[in-house]
């Protein structure tokens, strides 16, 4: 299946998508790339792909669109596509933060295929992870269509509802951010110990990617890896007794929700 792909608003994420798929040999004439100016097109010109200011004639010749502009811009930005996807009746993917799929439906004029994707940014390096949620009109084979698009920047699964996406926000969506936080407040405290900067940063990255692998690699679960390494009256059990004591789970479970309600606001906000 390669269908004719609209990519509306040319991106990071945008080009994550497609730039994973010509890695994994996706013809390139099979791919129209948007934006405002042109000349931020040229690079991708040179590719094969082909290129336009023109939204709505990028969609004229394509059996799905993929929605890659920012949410405060996406309603400005579908309203004066809904005749030609009217016309074409494409596969919508919006990766678009907390826009529902009823407002890009009503947006695009009613009685479309919708298919809300969550990536992160990992997905600009291909170790990407998402999340897609369809409306009732998407078919299996449009399912697919979608898995196989978003696949290329990394994990793609399906969750059974759009609450469920706010919740993927808070766990994927966000996670980079958790983790790089984890690293900056472990760097700091090894440099406040006497480590270099230097020093404490690779190998806090390291330790990062490690643990990763492991976890990906054992049938283990995390619970359970950290149980192993963690001897009686260790070093590694009295960091964790210090953690647990000062509410890290509840930390983390704090922080989660207060993303999901912001979710929640966002989508009140922009549709
Ligand atoms: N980056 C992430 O890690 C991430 C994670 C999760 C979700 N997302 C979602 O992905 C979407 C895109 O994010 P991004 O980081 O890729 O943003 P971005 O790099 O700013 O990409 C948006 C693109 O849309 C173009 N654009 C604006 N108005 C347009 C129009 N009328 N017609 C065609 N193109 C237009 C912009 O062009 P100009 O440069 O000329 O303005 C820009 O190239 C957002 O909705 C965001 O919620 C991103």
């Amino acid at each position: 299946m390669q269908p004719t792909i609209a990519f509306i608003g040319a991106g990071n994420m945008c080009r994550a998508i497609f730039g994973g798929m010509l890695k994994n040999g996706y013809p390139a004439d099979k791919i129209t790339a948007t934006g405002r100016s042109i000349e931020k097109l040229d690079d991708l010109a040179a590719q094969g792909i082909n290129v336009t200011t023109d939204n709505a004639q990028a969609i004229k010749n394509s059996q799905v669109v993929v929605l890659g502009v920012k949410p405060q811009m996406m309603q400005a930005v579908c309203e004066p596509l809904a005749q030609v996807c009217q016309q074409q009746q494409p596969l919508i993917i919006s990766v678009a933060a907390g826009i529902s799929a009823q407002s890009l439906e009503a947006w695009l004029g009613g009685n479309l295929p919708v298919v809300r994707c969550m990536p992160n940014t990992p997905s600009l390096v291909q170790e990407g992870a998402s999340a897609l949620c369809a409306n009732t009109q998407v078919d299996q084979k449009q399912k697919d269509i979608a898995q196989q698009i978003i696949a290329n920047t990394g994990l793609a699964l399906w969750v059974d509802s759009e609450a469920q996406l706010n919740v993927v926000t808070a766990l994927s969506g966000s996670g980079p951010a958790y983790f790089f936080l984890l690293m900056e407040s472990m760097i700091d405290a090894a440099v406040s110990q006497g480590l270099s900067t230097q020093v404490a940063t690779e190998l806090a990255l390291q330790t990062a990617r490690g643990a990763a692998v492991i976890a990906q690699e054992e049938q283990d679960s995390p619970a359970q890896l950290r149980r192993k390494i963690t001897s009686p009256k260790g070093t590694t059990e009295q960091a964790i007794l210090s953690f647990q004591g000062a509410g890290f789970a509840q930390i983390i479970k704090q922080g989660m929700q207060a993303n999901i309600d912001r979710s929640e606001q966002l989508s009140l906000e922009l549709g």
